[in-house]
């Protein structure tokens, strides 16, 4: 078992989450950010990781590394920035971890990945559930990123054989933000580019410590998403209205399960979201 970890960007959304995870099963947690936390629950290192030096400084001594640092959406910053700072962090932390010999990493990829969020023009999945192997096809730097960063990945488990898991997250939903989830879930042109997905942070969280527990994962991408979709409309209601030219459905779909696929996370982390919109939210 690891035993000490770093995440970096703990100071955002998701990070107090999966810091509390490792923490709460033994592990000794460093939190690497560019700014501190609002409450500090480890501690932190401010470092600019999309510098090297930065980056070998701050991994040196851990055992795993937890990556989810980056820009989170197109449009925050500059696009030419989001594409320098989410890749070149990325590409630095694999570095310095290949480097000092580490054997398990797992960064975050995105359901931006596949291209629709922010598309200038936009398109249709090719079907769904949208699985690991649907193309990925971003019109957006921060989509690029990502797809950029999971071949980086890919590279540094060849060079080293180091295990990079790479996590494609849906919407990250803190459970303080279910309370906006009235003012969508009736209206399906809301989250449609998302296709209406969502993880919790703390499901997402016990999937950053199971891919840290398991072994012989190699280069690996994963959807992580709830079970279900966001919305209080089924999933193939949902398609009708959105995207009514797709036709491949490669899951039953009679409720209101999930467009981002997440069967194979279960089936390799033996992992299993439990938090729902619907046990926070009156309908
Ligand atoms: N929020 C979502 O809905 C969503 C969905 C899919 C994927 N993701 C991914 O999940 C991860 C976490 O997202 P979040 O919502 O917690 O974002 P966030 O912006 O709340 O947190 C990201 C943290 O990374 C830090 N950071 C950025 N660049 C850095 C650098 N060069 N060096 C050091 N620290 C740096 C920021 O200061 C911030 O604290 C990101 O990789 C994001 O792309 C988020």
């Amino acid at each position: 078992m690891a035993e000490r970890v770093v995440v970096t960007g703990g100071s955002g959304r998701l990070g107090p989450w999966v810091i509390r995870e490792f923490l709460e099963h033994g592990y000794e947690v460093v939190n690497i950010d560019t700014r501190h936390p609002q409450e500090p629950l480890c501690p932190t290192v401010i470092a600019d990781l999309a510098q090297l030096g930065d980056a070998v400084d701050v991994l040196e001594g851990a055992d795993a590394l937890v990556h989810l640092a980056a820009i989170p959406a197109a449009g925050l910053r500059p696009n030419e920035f989001t594409f320098r700072n989410n890749v070149l962090s990325t590409y630095n932390v694999l570095a310095a971890a290949s480097l000092l010999g580490m054997s398990k990493a797992v960064i975050t990829s995105s359901e931006s990945s596949y291209g629709l969020v922010f598309a200038l023009h936009p398109f249709s999945p090719q079907y769904v559930p949208v699985d690991e192997d649907h193309p990925q096809l971003p019109q957006d730097s921060y989509g690029l990123s990502k797809v950029v960063n999971e071949a980086t990945a890919d590279m540094f488990h060849r060079r080293s054989g180091m295990q990079v898991v790479s996590f494609r997250l849906g919407n990250v939903i803190a459970p303080d933000m279910y309370e906006n989830f009235p003012s969508f879930i009736h209206n399906p042109r809301e989250r449609e580019r998302i296709l209406w997905s969502y993880i919790d942070t703390r499901d997402a969280a016990v999937a950053y410590r199971l891919a840290v527990e398991a072994d012989g994962l190699g280069s690996m991408r994963l959807n992580i998403a709830a079970d279900d979709t966001s919305m209080d409309i089924p999933s193939r209601e949902l398609m009708a209205v959105s995207y009514p030219d797709v036709r491949d459905f490669r899951a039953p779909l009679e409720g209101y399960e999930t467009l981002l696929d997440n069967r194979r996370a279960k089936q390799v982390l033996g992992w299993q979201p439990v938090h729902r919109w619907r046990d926070h939210v009156n309908v």
